[in-house]
């Protein structure tokens, strides 16, 4: 694992971005895994100003999106097809087709949680996979549990989670109790994973995750036995690194 402690919520944006970018740049038909929520916004933005200096381009990218909100149409302005039209790809070259994010509409989530998976084992897995984490741990929305579920799935959103996520929403009661998220597989299989947080209420997940006990009670600490991580956090989230004597590189 490669650590970077950057000062603030703006400089880990920006070393977000120079990651997502440096595989743009090595391989323009990569395939991103996406995340959304607020950790990846100013990634995004940082993103959107290369594309229009003409820095980067998304043509021939693709990209699979980590989780949905069960129940929420593409159109409802919390949903996270939402969230990555209006914080990425309606602002870049990137193909529309190109771009999956779970349905969260799906009549038949089993089938449908196959064929996510088919379609990301047919690309060869993901070349980048951009993770946020939750206070609880969560990647994706792998919550916390006795097992690491392997395969796309229908979630229960933990109480923590929709407490958490109620900023976005007029009401707790308007946050979604389940979602559709990648599994632990399609993660782990990732040729690359980003992992980034933001403030100090991540600082317990991101220690936990990076040198706990790997267990599925904290779903980020499976990515210890991923062999190529880079860990992107602020100085409040990786508050509790040094004293648990975790080297860092920048
Ligand atoms: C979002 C996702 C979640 C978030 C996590 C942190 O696609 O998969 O795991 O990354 O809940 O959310 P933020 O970044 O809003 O703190």
């Amino acid at each position: 694992m490669r650590i970077f402690v950057e000062k603030d919520y703006d400089a880990m944006s920006r070393r977000m971005a120079q990651v997502i970018a440096a595989e743009i740049v090595h391989n323009p038909a990569c395939v991103l895994g996406l995340a959304t929520g607020s950790t990846p916004e100013g990634a995004y933005k940082y993103l959107v100003d290369w594309y229009k200096q003409g820095c980067l381009s998304f043509k021939d990218v693709l990209s699979v999106n980590l989780d949905e909100y069960v129940g929420l149409a593409p159109t409802h302005d919390q949903s996270y097809r939402y969230f990555m039209q209006s914080n990425l790809f309606n602002h870049v070259d990137i193909i529309p087709e190109n771009t999956r994010v779970p349905d969260g509409l799906t009549k038949d989530p089993k089938t449908f949680c196959a064929e996510y998976d088919a379609y990301i084992h047919s690309l060869g897995y993901v070349d980048l996979q951009l993770l946020g984490i939750g206070r609880n741990g969560h990647i994706g929305f792998n919550e916390p549990g006795d097992s690491f579920v392997k395969e796309t799935h229908v979630v229960d959103l933990a109480e923590s989670t929709i407490d958490a996520n109620a900023r976005f929403f007029a009401t707790r009661d308007d946050v979604p109790k389940q979602a559709i998220s990648m599994g632990i597989g399609a993660i782990m299989g990732a040729k690359k994973v980003l992992l980034a947080a933001s403030g100090e209420e991540k600082a317990g997940a991101i220690l936990n995750s990076i040198c706990g006990t790997i267990t599925p009670h904290c779903p980020g600490s499976i990515l210890q036995l991923h062999p190529n991580v880079v860990v992107v956090v602020d100085e409040a989230a990786g508050s509790r690194l040094k004293s648990a004597g975790v080297s860092i590189c920048g």
